[in-house]
């Protein structure tokens, strides 16, 4: 018996799944999980998963090359389902026999799964309601994250605990299913592991690891923030859909609102069709999110973070958030 046997024993099947020790995944962040941070969380034991967001084909090649030189152990590729190159992304996933793909941001187009799943790899979905869960593991998905709105970043309508209750009796029993959103401490990992997930996902509470590479004033914002502070965006015009981001509120938020009016305009104009306007609209937020992660603009920039911002206090090593957690979740479960 290890002392983290219960909750190694409730999460057997996604470490299993994983190929990792622990069955924790840090969610593909945008310009955030790169290298650095994907290596730490893997040699960590959890499960790092590089975000692919608008990259070139070229360079989620070199990523994948650089974070295979600092870890021999199992990570993720994240990639977005409306990105234009799609399909060679995917070829470059399978060119180094990537373990684990992750579909984001939208139903995955036809033939995507298919064409993962010739080389070999898991394909980890997102589904925002129980239908779309079924259908998307028959036909194919090997896992599914459900993502509540307290995460962030791109976030759906209802909250993790909802769709915990919701999903887990539905399908914990014969699927791999992992909780994200919100979740910022063992004990609430404890609790998901009970309802039957098989891990959990978390993103705001690796942002700021050491190994992270965001820039210091980015990680300051994040430890000054209180859960409050991390707002969903606004929808400022009913025809065009935008997904909501949860964010740190700053003069970058009321940017976005200028953002969409515009787009709004161009949509009127018939100068851009929906599908270019959602792309204009996702374009965005990559250039704000880079922005405040790179170039440490937290005036101007987007600060994607989750209300579990607020228990973010100070800069962890990856190993050591992943250990606190596991412990935090192991003396909950003894506890029972
Ligand atoms: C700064 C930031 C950027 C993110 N970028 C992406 C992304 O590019 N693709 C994606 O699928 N999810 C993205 N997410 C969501 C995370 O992968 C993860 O699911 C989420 O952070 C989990 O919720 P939590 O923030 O409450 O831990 C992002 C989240 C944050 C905080």
């Amino acid at each position: 018996m290890t002392d983290l046997a219960k909750t190694h024993a409730l999460m057997a099947r996604g470490r299993d799944f994983l190929g990792t020790e622990h069955a924790i995944m840090c969610g593909a962040m945008s310009w955030v999980s790169e290298r650095s941070l994907v290596s730490a969380i893997s040699n960590g034991g959890g499960f790092g998963v590089i975000a692919c967001g608008a990259m070139t084909p070229d360079l989620l090649d070199a990523e994948i090359t650089a974070t295979r030189a600092m870890t021999d152990k199992p990570f993720g590729v994240n990639l977005i389902t409306m990105h234009p190159d799609l399909t060679d992304l995917i070829a470059i996933c399978g060119r180094h026999d990537v373990s684990h793909v992750v579909l984001a941001g939208g139903i995955p187009p036809k033939g995507s799964v298919e064409a993962i799943k010739v080389f070999g790899a898991k394909v980890i979905v997102f589904a925002p309601t129980l239908a779309l869960a079924k259908k998307l593991l028959r036909s194919g998905a090997d896992a599914l994250v459900i993502e509540g709105s307290e995460a962030g970043g791109h976030i759906g309508p209802v909250s993790t605990s909802v769709l915990a209750q919701e999903f887990l009796p539905a399908l914990a029993g014969d699927h791999v299913v992992f909780v994200a959103g919100g979740i910022g401490r063992g004990e609430a990992i404890a609790g998901y592991l009970e309802m039957g997930a098989s891990g959990v996902q978390l993103g705001t509470r690796f942002a700021c690891a050491s190994e992270s590479i965001a820039h210091a004033d980015f990680k300051r914002a994040f430890f000054r923030a209180n859960a409050r502070d991390a707002v969903a965006s606004v929808q400022l015009d009913a025809r065009l859909p935008v997904i909501p981001v949860r964010a740190l509120k700053n003069k970058g938020t009321e940017e976005f609102t200028v953002k969409q009016r515009e787009v709004g305009v161009l949509l009127d104009q018939g100068k851009v069709d929906m599908g270019e306007a959602q792309l204009q609209i996702e374009r965005y937020w990559a250039g704000a999110l880079r922005k405040a992660v790179i170039d440490g603009d937290i005036e101007n920039g987007s600060l994607m973070a989750g209300q579990s911002v607020g228990m973010l206090k100070e800069e962890e090593p990856a190993a050591d958030i992943i250990a606190k957690l596991m412990a935090e979740s192991e003396d909950a479960l003894l506890r029972r």
